[in-house]
């Protein structure tokens, strides 16, 4: 059977723009709880490891979330999506993307278990910050695989097993931002965005299933 040629974007260029401004403002609401709730800090001044390591660590969580929320959309082939922005240029974002988020959802954890062992002086292990640390591990695997999908010349199918985690690392971590986050805490407006976020997450969680089944199935 010869692979289905991606087709090129229908969709005008206003419906294109209607998506870069949602985008936008899915980075914009995080951003606005987050400074309702640290700037008051940082006037104040004070504990220094809490203004420069904790405070920051939850921005770096919220954005880095939302970010991999594009993950999904622009990585798993939606029909629906390509018709707005071409499958070559997805993909490209998919990995400039990725390398961001990673980042910043890196640096939260890490930042965060500094913080935890300056100011307690040891780790803390509670169950959600468990949660939180076997999510990074499983992203740290799913990105390696990205990263060096190439130069370890692993086969395709390897590839997608590896890379398989990134699925799980979603769900995880919105339950542990749930459990956790001072900002979804405060701020209902980022909290029923986050839900949404994760509603969506599961739709296209199930589109993904369907698809591979279908794919085993014909093939077979
Ligand atoms: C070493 C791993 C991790 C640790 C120790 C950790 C720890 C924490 C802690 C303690 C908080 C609460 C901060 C506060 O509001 O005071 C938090 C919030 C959060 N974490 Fe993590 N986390 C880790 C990994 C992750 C990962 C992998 C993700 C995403 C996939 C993530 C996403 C979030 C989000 C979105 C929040 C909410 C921030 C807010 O509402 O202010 N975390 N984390």
């Amino acid at each position: 059977m010869t692979a289905k040629r991606p087709q090129p974007p229908t969709a005008p260029l206003a419906v294109r723009y209607f998506f870069y401004i949602v985008a936008l403002a899915l980075l914009v609401l995080p951003l606005i709880a987050w400074l309702e709730n640290a700037l008051p800090f940082y006037q104040a001044g004070g504990n220094l490891g809490f203004l420069l390591l904790q405070l920051p660590a939850r921005l770096f969580a919220l954005i880095g979330f939302v970010l991999m929320f594009f993950q999904f959309i622009l990585g798993t082939r939606l029909p629906l999506w390509e018709k707005v922005v071409a499958r070559a240029q997805n993909l490209k974002r998919h990995r400039t993307i990725g390398k961001i988020g990673f980042f910043l959802i890196l640096l939260h954890g890490l930042m965060i278990l500094i913080h935890d062992y300056i100011s307690a002086g040891q780790l803390l292990f509670d169950t959600w910050r468990i949660v939180g640390i076997i999510a990074l591990v499983l992203l740290i695997v799913a990105v390696i695989a990205a990263w060096f999908f190439r130069p370890l010349k692993l086969s395709r199918k390897a590839w997608r097993t590896i890379h398989l985690p990134a699925y799980v690392v979603f769900p995880l971590g919105f339950f542990h931002a749930r459990a956790l986050g001072t900002e979804l805490a405060t701020s209902p407006a980022l909290d029923i965005q986050l839900l949404i976020l994760f509603g969506i997450y599961c739709v296209i969680l199930v589109y993904r299933i369907y698809v591979t089944l279908r794919e085993k199935f014909a093939s077979s």
